[in-house]
């Protein structure tokens, strides 16, 4: 199986971690050997419930029993995606009321870009410096780091950068712009928060100059922070608000929310932004049986107090700090070196953990949210036990 995978899977990575699955359960992957290994990273922030969460499994086989793919999106009335939209929007402030689903994040920024220049009829998107929104051509457009997009050009034009939390670059937002786009929490960057109010600052200034307020919560939302979405935390409510990765607890899904306003220009021109999966019923089912754990459990409060376990365990000479909220966590390591040591050492000692995109001295802690205290304690201890090891071996 592992010489396949090299061989005919394409790889994106010269070092894939490599781990070959047998299957998952919890919080913990099963591999091949029959090594369990304690998930610190659910899938990037996508397995919210954990994996195979019972009612998530019970939900994706009742409806693939019933009927699977019908039509494409939006032109057959099929209750869970239906049923999703409505409690989506029941939990959302007022102007965040209507719902287009699709199948994946990048797919979900596209559509929130493309709904920005039609809605405003100006052309001009502000990103953030250090962004990450996707991979398409358009999330990919958006992307502050030239190293990573060089390859592609041309991209989509008329794109420019701010600085994350500087009130000095508002000045760039102007009745040029269609929209600015901005992870609430930025991740790929190191997992910085906006700070000083500066999400309300950005939100009067688009309101003042008839820009939209694109909010990207593809990884800190549904739970992860504490709040079912982290712009809950910073009194500013987007225009547009995009989701995804643990939005279903595992399956392939986005979606992009706005009023109802500016979602009716989706029909200008007709069928101006169509996808065959987008709403698929067995994934809405999924969607919807883990938006009905996460807001009906204690698991969004729990995650802050996950938190504070964390962040008292996790102290170490070689964690200079840690940052996130919730349960999106970085440590942030002496070095770029320490932190892919200790990715690699934990995966020999059963406990996963990642990196982040563009700060290579970071190492992501963003478990599922039913993570226990005592996985959460298991797993400390093989970080302390690791960084112990470096330590001693005087790593620079
Ligand atoms: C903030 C953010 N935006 C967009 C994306 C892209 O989502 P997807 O990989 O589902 O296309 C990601 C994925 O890592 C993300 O973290």
């Amino acid at each position: 199986m592992e010489k396949d995978y090299y061989k005919y899977q394409a790889q994106t990575s010269p070092y894939p971690l490599g781990m070959q699955v047998s299957r998952a359960s919890g919080s913990y992957i099963y591999d091949t050997n029959g090594q369990a290994h304690l998930d610190f990273v659910a899938g990037v922030s996508a397995c919210s419930l954990g994996h195979c969460h019972p009612k998530v499994v019970k939900a994706i086989t009742q409806q693939a029993q019933q009927y699977m793919h019908v039509m494409v999106y939006g032109e057959y009335i099929q209750a869970p995606a239906v049923a999703y939209a409505k409690y989506l929007a029941s939990l959302l402030p007022k102007t965040l009321e209507v719902t287009y689903l699709v199948n994946s994040g990048t797919e979900a920024i596209e559509g929130a870009l493309k709904l920005a220049r039609r809605f405003t009829g100006r052309s001009e998107i502000l990103a953030a410096k250090n962004a990450y929104h996707g991979n398409t051509m358009g999330s990919l457009s958006l992307m502050g780091l030239e190293e990573r997009k060089a390859s592609f050009r041309p991209l989509i034009p008329d794109v420019g950068y701010i600085q994350f939390n500087s009130e000095e670059d508002l000045k760039y937002i102007t009745t040029k712009t269609a929209a600015v786009i901005l992870e609430t929490i930025q991740g790929g960057a190191g997992f910085i928060e906006p700070n000083n109010n500066y999400l309300e600052k950005v939100r009067k200034k688009c309101t003042a100059v008839g820009a939209l307020l694109i909010l990207d919560e593809i990884q800190p939302g549904f739970g992860r922070t504490g709040k079912l979405f982290a712009f809950e935390h910073y009194n500013c409510v987007p225009d547009i608000l995009v989701m995804g990765k643990g939005m279903a607890s595992g399956l392939p899904v986005g979606a992009f929310t706005a009023s109802q306003e500016i979602m009716a220009t989706l029909m200008n021109p007709k069928m101006g932004h169509i996808t065959t999966f987008g709403g698929n019923p067995v994934i809405a089912a999924a969607a919807l049986a883990t938006l009905k754990e996460i807001t009906e459990s204690q698991l969004m409060a729990q995650s802050l107090e996950k938190e504070i376990l964390f962040k008292s365990l996790l102290v170490h000479p070689l964690i200079k700090e840690i940052r996130g909220k919730g349960l999106m966590l970085a440590l942030l390591m002496k070095n770029d070196q320490i932190a892919n040591e200790l990715v690699l050492k934990a995966k020999a000692e059963g406990l996963i953990l990642f990196w982040l995109l563009f700060e290579n001295r970071a190492v992501r802690i963003t478990p599922p949210l039913t993570i226990s205290e005592r996985e959460i304690k298991e797993g400390c201890t093989k970080i302390l036990k690791i960084l112990d090891a470096l330590n001693g071996q005087t790593v620079n």
